[in-house]
């Protein structure tokens, strides 16, 4: 839409161009064919003219500016987004603590409308913003298959945590093992969505308060805490101006212009744009890249196809299969190994950005992953 309607307001200044161009060759009486073949060459000149015209009035167009025809609809999205969750039912949790392999049953969608804001924008001299994004989940009983008080069977997390955190150091092995008898901290529990999503009181945390710090930063657990209503880290990003190949490029994140949750500089790098737009003129042989701070990561994006969107033919960018690959065909990805290793194929270690949490990312049922991990839990597809 807003393409169409800059080729519109660029049109009068390129029709000038033609007029002046055509009353002068009209004054050249000395024969015909010269005519001709100026008029040819004015033509062919005219129309790559015409189209760098249109081009760079369109491009200056999409530059981020206050007021600019792009502002509002970058402060506050019109498009709705909807955040579709699947949760996980641990269905054999006695069999499970009795050492069998852990069969799930996969539930959802639950689904969220998420409406974000965009506030404390502040635009830099240099052609870059600082702003920071609010967002806000609505549930959508209507678009879900079940609702947000459904019953689940699943692992206490900050146990398991605690566990793991511990699991080479004998003395606090014990002590954990002592505080589950005493509290009677469990491995598997019982949560409904709603409190394994947006929070819920922990006994193993409470409990591991009381005797150390802890870096977890919100009172309640849950994997998605602290992302409703609540303003998120500082990002500051490139308008396009003075540079539309810089256009939407995440220049920092919360203060930062590296990160160092990571064991090599590619893997720290902020590269990248918000996902939210990339610089015009993006092709099929472009590898993009989206940055967001809740993955710890930049992603890599390579072209999959061509589709139809609302009558015009777009281009689908998907993370390549090997985003998640380690070994020795895939260096790049070494940096995301710790001291310890790597993680399996297929998922992403983020112990080191989520509080030392046993913690990992990855596509849905270990999509594209070693077939190992789908051997290890009973359920996935
Ligand atoms: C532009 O200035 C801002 C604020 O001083 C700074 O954070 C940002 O890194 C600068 N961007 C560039 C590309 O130098
Ligand atoms: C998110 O916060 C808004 C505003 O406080 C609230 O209306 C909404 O119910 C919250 N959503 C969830 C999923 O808790
Ligand atoms: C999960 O499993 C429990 C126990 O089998 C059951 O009561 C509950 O309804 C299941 N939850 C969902 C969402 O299917
Ligand atoms: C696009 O993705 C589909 C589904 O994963 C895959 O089968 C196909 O090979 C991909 N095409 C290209 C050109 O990568």
């Amino acid at each position: 839409m807003e393409m169409e309607k800059n080729m519109a307001n660029g049109t009068p200044a390129g029709m000038n161009v033609v007029v002046s161009r055509v009353n002068r060759s009209a004054r050249c009486r000395c024969c015909l064919w010269m005519v001709a073949l100026w008029c040819a060459a004015t033509v062919i000149f005219m129309l790559a003219g015409y189209d760098s015209v249109v081009h760079s009035v369109a491009v200056n167009q999409m530059v981020l500016r206050q007021g600019g025809q792009k502002y509002e609809s970058w402060v506050d999205t019109p498009v709705p987004v909807y955040y579709k969750v699947y949760v996980f039912n641990l269905t054999n949790p006695k069999q499970f603590m009795e050492g069998a392999r852990p069969r799930v049953q996969e539930r959802g969608p639950y689904v969220y409308l998420m409406k974000e804001t965009k506030e404390e924008i502040e635009f830099h001299s240099n052609g870059s913003v600082t702003y920071r994004t609010k967002p806000l989940y609505f549930f959508q009983p209507e678009m879900s298959n079940g609702a947000e008080e459904d019953i689940l069977v699943t692992v206490n997390i900050p146990f398991v945590n605690a566990a793991d955190a511990v699991k080479d150091q004998g003395f606090f092995r014990m002590v954990i093992q002592m505080a589950k008898k005493i509290h009677g901290f469990e491995t598997v529990r019982t949560l409904t969505v709603g409190e394994l999503l947006w929070g819920h009181k922990s006994r193993v945390m409470e409990w591991a308060r009381q005797l150390q710090e802890l870096p977890y930063p919100h009172q309640l657990f849950g994997l998605l805490v602290g992302f409703n209503d609540s303003i998120q880290e500082p990002y500051t990003m490139h308008t396009g101006k003075g540079d539309a190949a810089k256009m939407n490029q995440i220049l920092s994140w919360n203060g930062r212009q590296r990160l160092d949750f990571w064991s090599g500089d590619k893997c720290n790098e902020i590269r990248g744009t918000d996902a939210n737009g990339f610089a015009p003129g993006v092709t099929k042989e472009d590898r993009l890249y989206i940055f967001n701070g809740q993955l710890c990561r930049a992603i890599p994006l390579v072209f999959n196809d061509t589709v139809m969107q609302s009558g015009i033919a777009a281009y689908r960018f998907v993370p390549p299969d090997d985003v998640f690959a380690y070994g020795t065909n895939f260096p790049e990805n070494a940096c995301y190994c710790s001291g310890s290793g790597c993680p399996p194929s297929g998922i992403l270690d983020m112990k080191p950005c989520y509080w030392g949490a046993s913690v990992g990312f990855s596509f849905p049922h270990f999509y594209k992953g070693d077939p190992k991990l789908r051997h290890m839990v009973l359920g996935l597809k």
